[in-house]
């Protein structure tokens, strides 16, 4: 090596992407590898090199349910683009009869309801969330197995060469288009590898490897058998998602309690702040805990015993400005509590979210007794 020679770091991401990576972070839990692939393909976006006459990058997302494929997507909506929305979404399970393709990519001329029917994907829908950042667009096809073969074509045609035609021959170029194909195949396998044995929350590390290399080849073994060679070739990643673990759900839930927040700041401008405790958190966490439906039970539970209960009380003005709530779970009534920190009153105990919840987790003679611990609480308070 002569000494003009300077060694250079080629695996070092530019400012933007790094940024870009560490928002995906933010909001995805335990999934690296999936937002190292989206990194790489947007640093290769930025430095113009990306392969001319084909899309930006075509990811195949395999893995177990509510592991975070659709919301890595989003999220990448939400940090290029600025808006969640700005994802287009084609549900492949829309799409499972060959006519229906039409609804998709409009009917030729003359056809019938040729006027009525206009075409999801467009050019102008493309380009419609374009941003002076990113002149990218996000085009996810969810539930790719349920495609009829109609929809297979139009795929391998938008894959391969980066174009769709219309029904009325107009063209659609995806060159500057991320593609995000996902899948449920394998899930059966990948569910019965959860719940048996080793499950979701806590177990050791080594488990959790070996869990997820076993979700791993039945996903991509999955793959491999159902979809045609052709089609695979075609993919630049096979990314499968890992099962999420207790402290993944932990980060989860911050995430979803931050969320929760950030809508109350939206909808009453900052009127109050709630704060969980360590025993409300645990109390979320295993009302979430599903190893079948990864976190999106989880979100469901925070809904259910948090969003339900705090309306009611925003709505029945037991709220006021500036207040900070805290939420308690409480073991004897084996329900979350909700008190105003200001002199300690307990506000409500009402926490039966909704019917369901309340005739299969808290039998009413609790609820009652709720109704009524709360009441005394409120007036050895007063
Ligand atoms: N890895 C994760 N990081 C953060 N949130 C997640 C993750 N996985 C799931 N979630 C939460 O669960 C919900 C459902 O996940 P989703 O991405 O739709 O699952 P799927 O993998 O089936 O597409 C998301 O909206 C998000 O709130
Ligand atoms: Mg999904």
């Amino acid at each position: 090596m002569s000494t003009t020679q300077t060694l250079l770091n080629p695996t070092l991401h530019s400012p933007e992407v790094r940024d870009f990576e560490a928002a995906l972070r933010r909001r995805v839990v335990g999934q690296d590898r999936a937002i190292n692939s989206l990194a790489r393909a947007y640093q290769v976006y930025l430095a113009g090199l990306s392969a001319p006459g084909r899309p930006l990058v075509n990811l195949l997302l395999l893995g177990p349910t509510g592991s975070g494929k659709t919301r890595l997507v989003e999220a990448a909506g939400e940090t290029l683009l600025g808006d969640i929305r700005a994802v287009i979404k084609v549900d492949c399970a829309e799409f499972q009869h060959s006519h229906e393709i039409a609804k998709l990519i409009g009917s030729p001329p003359g056809y019938l309801g040729h006027r009525e029917t206009q075409p999801l994907i467009t050019q102008e829908v493309l380009e419609s969330h374009y941003t002076d950042k990113a002149k990218i667009a996000l085009v996810l096809f969810d539930e790719i197995e349920k495609a009829s073969d109609a929809l297979w074509q139009l795929l391998l045609g938008i894959l391969d060469k980066g174009t769709l035609t219309l029904g009325d021959n107009r063209r659609v170029d995806f060159s500057r288009a991320m593609i995000f194909l996902t899948s449920n195949l394998g899930t059966a396998e990948v569910n019965k590898l959860m719940v048996g044995g080793i499950g979701f929350a806590g177990s050791a590390e080594r488990d959790r490897e070996e869990l997820d290399q076993k979700i791993y080849r039945a996903a991509s073994e999955a793959a491999r058998r159902k979809f045609s060679p052709e089609f695979m070739n075609r993919i630049d990643r096979v990314i499968v998602f890992r099962s999420l673990a207790r402290l993944h759900l932990e980060k989860i839930l911050d995430i979803e309690l931050t969320a929760v927040q950030e809508r109350i700041i939206a909808a009453t401008g900052s009127q109050f702040v709630f704060q969980c405790s360590p025993s409300a958190r645990d109390y979320l966490l295993a009302e979430g805990a599903d190893p079948k439906s990864g976190a999106r039970h989880l979100k469901r539970a925070v809904e259910r015993h948090l969003v339900f209960p705090l309306s009611n009380l925003l709505a029945t003005s037991q709220i006021e400005l500036g207040d900070l709530i805290i939420v308690d779970f409480d073991p004897a009534e084996s329900q979350l509590m909700f008190y105003k920190d200001s002199h300690g009153a307990l506000v409500g105990a009402k926490t039966e979210p909704c019917e369901e919840a309340a005739v299969s987790s808290a039998p009413s003679h609790r609820v009652g007794a709720a109704r009524g611990a709360a009441r005394r609480a409120t007036r050895d308070a007063a």
